[in-house]
């Protein structure tokens, strides 16, 4: 198949930009599969720093990391990444989200919309020109649709001077596959 799904876009296109070096944010850790991506992808130059509201999370995260022989690399944040800015430096190239729950964990701990765009907001702050805030949106089921159709809104409000948005959706299959969207900034 020529057309990838959401997450390998999102894998894609953070590859596409990140350099050995450079400072990134894994906005919603989980299982800690993007922050091993970006760990990989920074080096041991750089930094992720990855943010959750579970202890869970920090503890799969750090194992995984530590499997990998990359923790060192990171930061993990045990705090809700509507904070970011009280932890992250300016100049990050890359900050990617993974919306929704854990899927083998709480459904009820899943990203809120109020809480999103926030983080969305001061991660585009944070971004360095050129830097992208990369997003896998998972919406239906025990998420409902109430935070895709917010944020979705929000990318459209983006002064289109300063920010490109991308979206990828697969408008015709079934069960809401999760959709992915990349903002870059540009000035
Ligand atoms: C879809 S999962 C992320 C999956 C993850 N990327 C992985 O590789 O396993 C969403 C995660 O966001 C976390 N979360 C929910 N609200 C949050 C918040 N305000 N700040 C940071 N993380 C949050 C949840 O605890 C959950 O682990």
């Amino acid at each position: 198949m020529i057309l990838k799904n959401s997450l390998h876009i999102s894998h894609e296109l953070v590859s596409k930009v990140v350099l050995p070096g450079d400072i990134v944010v894994d906005a919603t850790m989980g299982n800690g599969n993007d922050t091993l991506f970006l760990a990989n992808l920074v080096g041991a130059a750089g930094k992720v720093y990855a943010f959750d509201v579970q202890q869970l999370a920090l503890d799969n995260t750090t194992k995984r990391l530590t499997e990998a022989g990359v923790l060192e690399r990171a930061e993990l944040i045990l705090e809700g990444h509507q904070n970011i800015d009280k932890y992250v430096p300016q100049g990050v190239k890359a900050v990617m989200f993974n919306l929704g729950y854990l899927p083998k964990g709480d459904h009820n701990i899943g990203t809120r919309a109020e809480t999103t765009i926030a983080a969305i907001e001061k991660s585009l702050e944070l971004l360095c020109k050129e830097g992208i805030v990369m997003l896998v949106i998972y919406y239906g089921g025990d998420s409902g649709f109430d935070e895709k159709n917010a944020v979705m809104d929000y990318f459209k409000s983006l002064d289109c001077k300063k920010y490109s948005v991308l979206v990828h959706d697969f408008v015709n299959q079934i069960n809401c596959p999760p959709i992915a969207v990349c903002i870059e900034k540009m000035s």
